[in-house]
């Protein structure tokens, strides 16, 4: 493992999350239960969402999202190519197809509603719309466009825990809103997910679809709330364990002091980076950045500098950079599917876009090493 002098991203390791752990684990009691229904709870409170369901990670939450939405064989389902790969496999894994979507262009990384309405079908079932590094897609447009198509919007909301889109959090736009407590996001458990609605039907489906259809958990059995239970549809095993809860509950206290870092790194890395040595970064908009969750930190380098190379240079100095995305029609995976259809200002970016290390313990003196490291790797490159 490199040495990293700058990493790409970090987790706290302090004494009151090991010790919320270790409570839990001396607690005997590992599996769903309470700590869960407390993180469910809590998470709920901070989206405003009348229901939270806690899975085991951001992948099991769109994969039940999808299937609860109803979305499969025969379907289309809208997605941004230019993301990570989860949505677009679980569209995949329903039996669906998915149809990837370009985004609005240099300053704005998020899927482009207008080309999301030239991409509607009859069988359009769904939009899975991201929050490119936390900053708000337009949720009025896609909002009105899925609407008149009929069709049910999903959110990848895996970026933007606490981000927001006039007054209302990400997540709470879709039918279900989809989150992910990976070890490298802005609430980090390890492996975790979360799942919210206002829909209590949609609601009923998730839980059921989370653990195996079963109508009782093994914790109401325990309690003897519960004697046996029924399969009424066939579901998984998606459930969150109690420890994983257990970090959640405090990093979820920790989210706005984090975001807010994150904000401070990000802001700083904007006045020094955009526009200089031809770099710019996304989501110049200061309205864009004040409802960001900041989750990533990503320039664009200039047309035709050698982007292998920057990063070769940046290795050497020990500051981790890393790609969001490789844009998922190009993979192997998705030559034959996902539309065909055109992409030209995804093309534009993919061979361009660059992620620098981002989250709210990063120091200023930090963030002006992988600036002048990075000016002067584009310079060389
Ligand atoms: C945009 C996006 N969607 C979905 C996921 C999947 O989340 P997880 O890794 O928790 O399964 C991730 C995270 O890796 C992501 O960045």
């Amino acid at each position: 493992m490199t040495d990293w002098q700058v990493p790409l991203s970090d987790v706290a390791t302090d004494e009151e999350l090991v010790r919320a752990a270790a409570d839990t684990v001396e607690s005997g009691w590992w599996s769903m239960g309470p700590r869960v229904a407390e993180f469910e709870q809590a998470f709920g409170e901070l989206t405003g969402s009348k229901h939270a369901l806690a899975v085991a990670n951001g992948t099991a939450a769109l994969h039940l999202a999808l299937l609860a939405v109803e979305c499969g064989p025969g379907d289309e389902v809208l997605v941004p190519s230019l993301n990570f790969v989860a949505a677009a496999n679980t569209i995949v894994h329903t039996g669906a197809t998915p149809v990837f979507v370009d985004i609005v262009g240099d300053d704005d990384l998020n899927m482009d509603p207008a080309d999301v309405e030239a991409a509607i079908t009859p069988k359009t079932k769904a939009i899975v719309v991201l929050h490119y590094g936390g900053y708000a897609a337009d949720m009025d447009a896609l909002a009105r466009i899925a609407e008149s198509a009929g069709a049910t919007l999903v959110e990848d909301a895996a970026h933007a825990p606490g981000g927001s889109w006039n007054g209302r959090k990400c997540g709470t736009f879709g039918a279900v809103g989809c989150f992910s407590f990976f070890s490298n996001k802005n609430l980090p458990v390890g492996e975790g997910g979360m799942i919210v609605t206002d829909d209590d039907d949609l609601k009923e489906r998730l839980r059921l679809l989370r653990s195996h259809g079963m109508t009782t958990l093994t914790w109401d059995r325990h309690r003897g709330h519960a004697h046996s239970y029924d399969v009424v549809t066939q579901g998984f095993n998606y459930r969150l364990d109690e420890i994983r809860a257990a970090l959640g509950l405090v990093q979820l206290r920790r989210l706005p002091e984090e975001n807010a870092g994150r904000a401070r790194v990000s802001s700083r890395y904007r006045e020094a980076l955009h526009g200089t040595a031809g770099i710019t970064m996304p989501f110049p908009d200061a309205e864009a950045q004040t409802r960001s969750s900041h989750h990533l930190a990503v320039v664009l380098l200039p047309a035709g500098v050698d982007r292998i190379g920057v990063r070769e240079r940046l290795t050497e100095k020990r500051i981790q950079t890393s790609v969001h995305y490789p844009p998922i029609h190009r993979f192997s995976a998705y030559g034959e599917l996902g539309g065909r259809r055109e992409l030209p200002r995804t093309d534009a970016v993919a061979d361009r876009v660059l992620t620098l290390p981002l989250y709210a313990a990063l120091t200023d003196e930090q963030v002006d090493l992988v600036v002048t490291e990075l000016v002067a790797a584009v310079g060389a490159a």
